[in-house]
């Protein structure tokens, strides 16, 4: 099948390690052995938290915020490509076009951030539906999606499967939420929508879930267009 991973920088590089980058890379080429076509976009994480917030406090402005994350999704990236050597392209693509000429090659491409205003969700939500993908998976720090956010709510309950209008819905509520975290932002949930792509939502911190969620196996949320 083609497949988009998201993983999230928390999840990647919640500290900057070769072992856990090489894991992760060990996994997708196991993947890409087994006949699988995949693309991969990496976030920004802590590093990119960093850079925002004592830029934020330098006086930058949001647009130049956005592109110091995309930079950091960037070199998250370069990480990733030096870590799968020859199944990928040798430096991280900055276009969701061009990534579907990567697909169409027959390379896996990989890419961090594109342009300001949004996050690298809705870039691999781009990517699924450009490249005409059959399953985008978002490996996040959390295994799915939550009625609240489960780092700081024991309550938050998990959906095992959500409809593209009920992912959107619950994505808004939780945005609105102060201080609660979305697993995936309401722009890739409205693409998600549009697009009637199959996503699912896993825990990434295990890259085996990763594999195991493109094998139709996983313990996270399942978006199923239609349902
Ligand atoms: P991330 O995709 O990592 O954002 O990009 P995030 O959701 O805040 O991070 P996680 O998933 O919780 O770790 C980091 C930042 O880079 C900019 C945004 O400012 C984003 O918050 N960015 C990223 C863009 O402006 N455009 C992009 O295409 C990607």
């Amino acid at each position: 099948m083609r497949a988009v991973v998201s993983v999230g920088g928390s999840v990647l590089v919640p500290t900057v390690e070769a072992n856990r980058v090489s894991a992760y890379a060990e996994t997708l080429r196991e993947l890409v052995a087994a006949g699988h076509e995949l693309g991969v976009v990496v976030g920004g994480g802590p590093v990119a938290r960093e850079y925002i917030g004592a830029a934020r406090e330098l006086g930058a402005d949001e647009i130049s915020l956005d592109r110091l994350g995309i930079e950091v999704t960037r070199l998250n990236a370069r990480l990733l490509v030096e870590a799968l050597g020859d199944v990928a392209v040798s430096h991280p693509i900055e276009a969701v076009e061009d990534a579907r000429e990567v697909f169409r090659r027959g390379d896996v491409p990989v890419l961090g951030g594109t342009a300001p205003g949004h996050t690298t969700d809705a870039v691999a939500a781009g990517v699924a539906e450009h490249a005409d993908a059959d399953l985008l998976v978002y490996a996040t720090s959390v295994n799915g999606v939550f009625d609240a956010d489960p780092r700081v709510d024991d309550d938050a309950a998990k959906f095992d499967r959500l409809s593209p209008a009920e992912l959107v819905e619950t994505v808004s509520e939780l945005e609105l939420a102060a201080g609660s975290n979305s697993p995936v932002d309401l722009l890739a949930a409205k693409l998600l929508q549009r697009s009637g792509l199959r996503a699912v939502v896993v825990d990434g911190a295990d890259p085996d879930r990763v594999a195991a969620a493109v094998d139709g196996d996983h313990g996270g949320t399942d978006i199923v267009p239609g349902s």
